[in-house]
């Protein structure tokens, strides 16, 4: 099995959230020639694919989550020339290119939808979920929307209500119509023959409905100031059985065009997303592990999250871990866990069993950046505002350089910049031996040389105090992980063999040790047996 890994196994993953990542047009939005002139910066971080989040057609009520073209680039990113550019700019990288696809929804503006809604008769009628209200005229279940309010919306044209799980303008598709399974999956064939390497899918969990859409039972843990739609448990709305045959068709499809990659969306407790990776018939690679975004920020529970995350996994044959800190719909790593513990943050990602995705700026720690009332953009934000649950702070502008706009735009920005980006950002971190940036490029290019870090087995995650440690094997070569969670300088025990420390997140030291190691403030290392 040495050899046996694919790249998505070994690799390090990208996330570009285009509209921020670099302009290359003066309109104040990032586009595909923007991406293609910044891809040297990946190739100098060392990852080794970009997801890029959408950039198709869309009147962008969800900034591209929306999609009223499945086969065609938005003309504020570029053309399909430009996409074919970039993609070829990658692949000549010896990257690779993961696009998102967004299976449970499209824009209410998508031609499916406009045909849906002409009639009750029309031929593309069951596209979508289309049901009748209640006889004093109120909506069909108790059902909440991701982004607050009803999740149904009544058309007047036909006097019927139909289900969207998030935006009014993001309808759901209806995934028990053979027609819609069918047309989706060419939108799949459609991208792959222009040579993707793979799929972030959007949503997944969301995908299928219970047929009788009951109300969904009260959820008696939901307190007043969380999300709205959190008020409900989703027993009938979210995680349907039915959902695995349609990711086995995916999967099925992917297969067909060789080493693809399918990595499926879904926010789901740890035993839940087990059965993403498909059980007899085969579902995503790799579901997203969010668990390190969604748990306190303590050793103990890390520790513990790791090991129920191993222990699940375990049962079943071929299912490869991931790991990730953020994205462009939670806070910032470095603002939940404050820029010194970033750092070890870091060392936890890319030393971890499993393939780490990377959110753009965080291997510059960027931090979420605070967004006055008037210029905040997430429709979340606008529907249920105060609350905390607004994406923008996480969304604003890549930092490449300490010029006005940070070197992403000359024109506008559509969201602000940080304020801080002229200390923090790509080209002057480059030249800082202790940067942030320095300790991500040293991390990746430690588990590029060490295969006990990108395909070794994982020995029990612990915490010792304030510390977390674990070790990775592979082939005779024990390396060990120790984490201070803490401000305060550690002794970290690793028995009585001399040990090696490869790596701090200090970046300042190279030594051999014995027995005891003393961990600093906030610092991590990597240790090899001598
Ligand atoms: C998850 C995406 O990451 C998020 O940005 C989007 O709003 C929802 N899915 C709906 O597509």
């Amino acid at each position: 099995m040495r050899n046996a890994h694919h790249w998505w196994q070994r690799g390090i993953v990208y996330q570009v959230y285009p509209r921020s990542f670099q302009d290359s047009n003066g309109d104040g939005i990032g586009d595909l020639k923007g991406i293609a002139a910044r891809l040297d910066h990946l190739v100098d971080l060392g990852v080794d694919a970009v997801w890029v989040s959408p950039i198709y057609p869309s009147p962008m009520a969800d900034f591209g989550y929306d999609v009223s073209d499945h086969r065609d680039i938005h003309p504020l990113f570029g053309t399909l020339q430009d996409f074919d550019r970039l993609v070829e700019a990658v692949h000549a990288r010896d990257l690779k290119i993961i696009l998102d696809f967004v299976p449970n929804h499209t824009s209410d503006q998508h031609p499916w939808f406009v045909e849906s809604r002409s009639s009750r008769i029309n031929p593309k009628r069951d596209w979508y979920i289309w049901r009748d209200g209640k006889p004093d005229g109120g909506v069909p279940n108790n059902w909440v929307s991701e982004f607050g309010g009803s999740a149904w919306t009544r058309d007047e044209a036909t006097g019927q209500f139909y289900y969207h799980a998030f935006l009014k303008q993001q309808p759901d598709l209806n995934w028990r119509n053979a027609q819609v399974r069918a047309a989706m999956l060419d939108v799949l064939r459609f991208w792959l023959d222009r040579g993707v390497d793979g799929f972030r899918v959007d949503a997944i969990h969301h995908l299928i409905e219970a047929e009788h859409l009951r109300d969904n039972p009260l959820n008696p843990d939901w307190r007043e100031g969380q999300s709205p739609a959190r008020r409900l448990i989703r027993l009938y709305s979210l995680d349907q059985e039915e959902t695995h045959a349609a990711i086995a068709e995916m999967r099925a499809l992917a297969d067909r065009y060789g080493d693809r990659v399918l990595i499926g969306e879904a926010s789901l407790p740890i035993e839940q997303l087990m059965a993403y990776y498909g059980d007899d018939t085969p579902g995503f690679h790799l579901p997203f592990n969010f668990h390190l975004i969604k748990s306190a920020w303590e050793p103990h529970v890390i520790a513990a999250l790791i090991e129920q995350y191993e222990r699940a996994l375990d049962g079943g044959r071929e299912r490869w871990p991931n790991w990730v800190l953020g994205n462009h719909d939670k806070p910032r790593v470095a603002s939940r866990v404050g820029p010194a513990q970033a750092r070890v943050a870091a060392m936890l990602l890319l030393t971890l069993r499993g393939t780490p995705t990377i959110y753009q700026g965080e291997e510059i720690g960027m931090e979420d950046v605070p967004i006055p009332t008037q210029a905040v953009c997430d429709p979340w934000e606008k529907n249920v505002p105060g609350l905390g649950l607004g994406r923008d702070p996480e969304r604003t502008p890549m930092q490449w350089d300490a010029t006005e706009n940070a070197g992403f735009t000359r024109g506008e920005p559509w969201l602000p910049l940080s304020s801080d980006h002229g200390v923090l950002n790509v080209q002057r971190q480059r030249a800082e031996p202790s940067s942030m940036l320095s300790l991500y490029r040293a991390l990746i290019a430690l588990r590029r040389r060490e295969p006990a870090l990108s395909i070794g087995v994982h020995v029990k995650a612990e915490a010792v105090g304030p510390v977390l440690t674990y070790r990775r094997f592979h082939e005779g070569r024990w390396l060990s992980v120790a984490l201070n969670f803490s401000g305060e300088p550690q002794v970290f025990r690793n028995g009585a063999d001399a040990h090696d420390i490869l790596l701090s997140t200090h970046l300042d030291r190279v030594e051999r040790c014995n027995g005891a190691v003393e961990l600093r403030a906030n610092e991590g290392i990597v240790m090899a047996a001598a």
